[in-house]
């Protein structure tokens, strides 16, 4: 029984014993993305906030998305959402760090279902 519990606690603090390596931030995973509708129309469109939160555990840079199709009648911020091609690119690929939300608002129905394409983890 001792000896499972010490082969648990060896696994649970491995990261710690190698922080450097410790990248357990997976786009897919740990970039949070919600939205919801503002209530507010633009065009006939229903209006959309976008919630997307760096849930790793060091700051995120360069996170594109993958906006294949993405349409808006809303012009977005281009400080915060930048389009090219089918990659939108988040705060001009600036860090985002840890918890800390980045917002837009687009406009159409159905509403795009943003997916990370890829980041850059910064852990300093
Ligand atoms: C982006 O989304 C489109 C449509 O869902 C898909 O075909 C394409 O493979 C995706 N691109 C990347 C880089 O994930």
């Amino acid at each position: 029984m001792a000896s499972i519990f010490y082969f648990l606690s060896f696994i649970l603090f491995l990261p710690l014993l190698f922080p450097g390596n410790a990248s357990n931030c997976l786009s897919g995973m740990n970039l949070e993305i919600t939205q919801s509708k503002t209530g507010n129309w633009a065009h006939g469109m229903p209006e959309m906030k976008v919630r997307i939160i760096n849930r790793c555990d060091c700051a995120v840079a360069e996170v594109k998305l993958n906006c294949t199709g993405f349409q808006t009648y809303k012009t977005e911020d281009a400080s915060v959402l930048s389009i090219s091609g089918d990659v939108c690119l988040l705060k001009n690929g600036k860090s985002i760090p840890t918890n800390q939300p980045v917002e837009f608002l687009y406009a159409w129905d159905p509403p795009f279902p943003f997916q990370p394409i890829s980041f850059k983890e910064s852990c300093n």
